[in-house]
């Protein structure tokens, strides 16, 4: 029986992900800062006939990373797929975000990825699993924008060091992939943080921001299933949504376009839409 570890898998795309491989007959590891939302996702699983448990980790912390690993191969031997999907988008211009808002982003974002691949491929080349690693970069790797400038640096480096990863592990016959999910329909905005804003201005502004993901044409489990796909196939680099597709496209054909369409928007722009865009969706939608 294989090993699959999803980090983040208490909630959204890594929750659809944890489920769908444990279908698919493997044995599950859950990582979650949240322990409560992974022991929770777990039982789902353990009711629906599937094998998995939880453990508590924070990926931001190296040192955690490596006790996690070694508590793995202890319990189940090496690990044959990582997902590294945990991770959070914190809004706020690049000026106006501070440096430590900044290095929250880094540290959660994309030092994660580092840290588990790392120890993980290590294991994987150890034991001579030709096994693979998944990482969530996002749309926002192709996306200059001055909303989220601090998860788009994250998210872009995921995606070059998957690449790396990628040509250094394949003589070892370790598969990478990048996944950018487009808009997906999960708690990822209301679970931020908002920068440039008083604490109760940035609750307000998440809480309606946050509000509009529930509109996001694509669900996690359709996530879940590239990833799953993704795997099986050794895809290097996977846009999910028509509009992450259309975003790859244009910035890999034209940056100098994408950054003029990107160089309109701003919060004050965004803020007038949300009230029209809401009730406009909420009667198409019915939600
Ligand atoms: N939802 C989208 O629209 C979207 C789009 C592109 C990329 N992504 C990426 O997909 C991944 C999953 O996002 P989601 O939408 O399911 O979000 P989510 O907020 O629903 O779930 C994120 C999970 O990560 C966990 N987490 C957060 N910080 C952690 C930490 N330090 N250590 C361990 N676990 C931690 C949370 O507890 C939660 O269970 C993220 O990397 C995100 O950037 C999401």
């Amino acid at each position: 029986m294989r090993t699959v570890i999803v980090t983040g898998g208490a909630a959204g795309i890594g929750r659809e992900t944890a489920k769908l491989f444990a279908r698919k007959g493997n044995r599950v590891v859950i990582a979650d800062i949240d322990e409560i939302g992974a022991r929770g996702a777990a039982e789902e699983i353990a009711e629906a006939g599937g094998l998995a448990v939880a453990r508590r980790l924070d990926v931001s912390s190296e040192e955690q990373w490596n006790d996690f690993a070694e508590w793995v191969f202890a319990e189940f031997g090496p690990a044959h797929v990582l997902v590294n999907n945990a991770g959070v988008m914190d809004l706020g211009g690049f000026v106006e975000t501070n440096a430590a808002q900044w290095q929250r982003e880094i540290d959660i974002d994309l030092m994660s990825v580092i840290y588990g691949s790392k120890v993980f491929a290590q294991q994987m080349i150890d034991h001579g699993v030709r096994g693979h690693i998944v990482n969530l970069s996002s749309m926002a790797a192709c996306f200059p924008s001055p909303l989220e400038p601090a998860y788009g640096v994250a998210k872009s480096a995921v995606l070059m060091a998957s690449q790396a990863l990628r040509v250094e592990l394949r003589r070892h016959g370790i598969g990478v992939t990048a996944i950018l999910p487009g808009a997906i329909r999960t708690d990822l905005v209301a679970n931020g943080q908002r920068s440039g804003l008083s604490e109760t201005d940035a609750e307000r502004w998440r809480a309606e921001a946050g509000g509009m993901q529930k509109y996001a044409f694509g669900g996690p489990d359709k996530v879940a299933r590239v990833i799953e796909r993704a795997v099986r196939h050794n895809w290097a680099i996977v846009p999910v949504n028509v509009e992450a597709w259309a975003l790859y496209g244009l910035f890999r054909l034209s940056p100098s376009l994408t950054r003029e369409v990107l160089s309109r928007v701003s919060f004050d722009r965004l803020e007038a839409l949300i009230p029209t865009a809401r009730s406009l969706l909420a009667g198409v939608t019915g939600k």
